[in-house]
């Protein structure tokens, strides 16, 4: 069974808790929580008080994305406001094996993220510290771009990097995964899928969540 992790960047403010309560109920298993600071990425999005919030209404585990230039500096602090996996980008890190080490003291699952155009040749040096790859599908910074096709092999290779090292790893995809993308990606090696724009939040109203969640988990 796949996991889904609903994009909050992707909810309306307004609507935030109906919407969290409406998803808890149809059995997310994670929250996307994407933090950007208008450096990494063109962009800015959430924060650590909003986590908090989620966190005093549901039980449900966030992992958050950390689209910022100095990473390293704010694991200590997403792990207090509550993230069950830390993800940091690959292009932003440089002592990434330090990094993930450090995530895993806090008690939390080690993710790096990889932007679509980044090489995935050095993961093989790190193997034995990751318990997830955020394949960026999209280059990131905005919900409701394009897939970008190349990313698919991509997903392909790190699945068998590991498999041939006999590591277990969390395959997640974030952008534009949806109904008509969702099958391919979970055949080439994704095991948790962020759920956006057209995946989640356009394409389907609350009354339908829980017929479109277990598509996703049971793909
Ligand atoms: C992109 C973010 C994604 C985004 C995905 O920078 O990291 O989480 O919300 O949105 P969709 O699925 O609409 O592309
Ligand atoms: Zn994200």
């Amino acid at each position: 069974m796949n996991k889904v992790s609903p994009s909050v960047m992707c909810i309306n403010t307004m609507e935030l808790k109906e919407k969290i309560e409406s998803l808890d109920k149809a059995g997310v298993d994670l929250y996307h929580i994407d933090i950007m600071d208008g450096h990494f990425v063109p962009n800015f999005c959430l924060n650590g008080y909003l986590m908090k919030d989620i966190a005093a209404i549901s039980k449900t585990p966030m992992d958050v994305h950390l689209m910022v230039t100095n990473p390293t500096e704010y694991i200590e602090y997403f792990a207090e406001c509550g993230a069950e996996y830390i993800t940091l980008h690959i292009e932003a890190l440089m002592h990434p094996i330090r990094a993930l080490k450090q995530i895993r003291s806090l008690g939390k699952k080690a993710g790096l993220a990889i932007n679509p155009a980044t090489d995935i040749s050095q993961l093989t040096y790190m193997l034995d510290y990751i318990d997830l790859i955020c394949v960026m599908t999209v280059d990131p910074g905005f919900a409701g771009q394009t897939l970008i096709p190349a990313t698919i092999e991509k997903i392909r290779k790190i699945r068998a990097m590991f498999a041939d090292a006999g590591k277990e790893v969390e395959i997640m995809v974030d952008g534009q995964v949806k109904e008509s993308t969702a099958p391919e990606l979970v055949k080439a090696g994704a095991n948790i899928l962020v759920l956006g724009t057209s995946g989640l939040f356009n394409a389907y109203t609350p009354e339908e969540y829980p017929k479109a969640i277990k598509f996703y988990q049971n793909l």
